[in-house]
């Protein structure tokens, strides 16, 4: 039988990955990467230090294939993550299938933890819904960056006994949910959408790398220089990850 593990490796920063992630990478046979293009190259090397750090066992694989391309302005945006998700489904299975061979060990390298906004869970699913290779199935988790971006800040995401949302830019637009709003996949700055001057943000890009940008205090006045400071740095970098929370802060901490 293939085993097939989902890693969750942290979101940039080395140390953040568990005891139980070393101790599956380092006898692993197998691994596949997903080549999101040139922009995002930064990212790839990460995952491949990754490898070169943790694996080690010499005869270990490392087998790439280029994520099928994305229509990013679709009229019908589910249906357009479905059917991009279906290609994506179409490329791991025949990686595992023809790649993966029987007994060995393969795994996927998750940025941050699988739990969290990624597809890969739910392409795995899709391709052993398709009963053309048999494989165990085991996910390991990560830090995610949003527990990162709260250490890097040293605060609590919750307020006492308070709820936490955790939504997309395109999410925040359409209005601020709740007290403590986590927001991700942002590259509009959807912050501009919440006004008042009752909200604090707690802002991070490149959290846990050597890029590292934090900036925190009121919305109202940090917005502006948030603004700023992502479209510099995403013109530096060609590319650009960021998290915030956003917090009403007229209630107790
Ligand atoms: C596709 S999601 C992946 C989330 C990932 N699975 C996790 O556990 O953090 C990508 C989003 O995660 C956030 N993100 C990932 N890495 C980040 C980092 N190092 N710093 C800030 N935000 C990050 C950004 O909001 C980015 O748009």
């Amino acid at each position: 039988m293939r085993k097939l593990s989902i890693i969750g490796i942290g979101a940039g920063n080395p140390d953040h990955i568990t005891v139980q992630a070393i101790n599956a990478l380092r006898d692993i046979d197998l691994i596949f990467l997903i080549d999101k293009g040139d922009e995002k190259a930064e990212l790839a090397q990460l995952r491949t230090d990754t490898c070169a750090r943790y694996v080690k066992n010499p005869s270990c694989r490392i087998v790439t294939e280029k994520d099928p391309e994305r229509d990013r302005s679709p009229a019908d945006y589910g249906a357009a993550v479905i059917a991009w998700h279906a290609q994506r489904a179409t490329i791991y299975e025949r990686m595992i299938r023809e790649e993966l061979g029987d007994g060995q060990h393969g795994a996927f390298l998750v940025w941050g933890d699988p739990s969290l906004y990624d597809s890969t869970l739910r392409i795995v699913d899709q391709v052993a819904a398709m009963n053309t290779v048999a494989f165990e199935l085991d996910v390991i988790p990560g830090i995610t960056s949003v527990q990162a971006l709260a250490a890097r800040h040293k605060i609590a995401l919750n307020t006492i006994g308070g709820p936490i949302y955790i939504t997309t830019g395109r999410q925040l637009a359409k209005g601020m949910n709740g007290d403590n709003v986590v927001v991700m996949l942002d590259d509009e700055c959807a912050f501009k959408t919440v006004t008042g001057s009752d909200v604090d943000i707690y802002w991070g890009a490149y959290v846990g790398t050597p890029d590292e940008i934090l900036v925190s205090g009121k919305l109202s006045e940090c917005g502006p220089e948030i603004e700023k400071i992502r479209s510099d740095a995403r013109a530096r970098h060609g590319w650009i990850m960021d998290t915030y929370l956003l917090r009403k802060n007229y209630i107790v901490r």
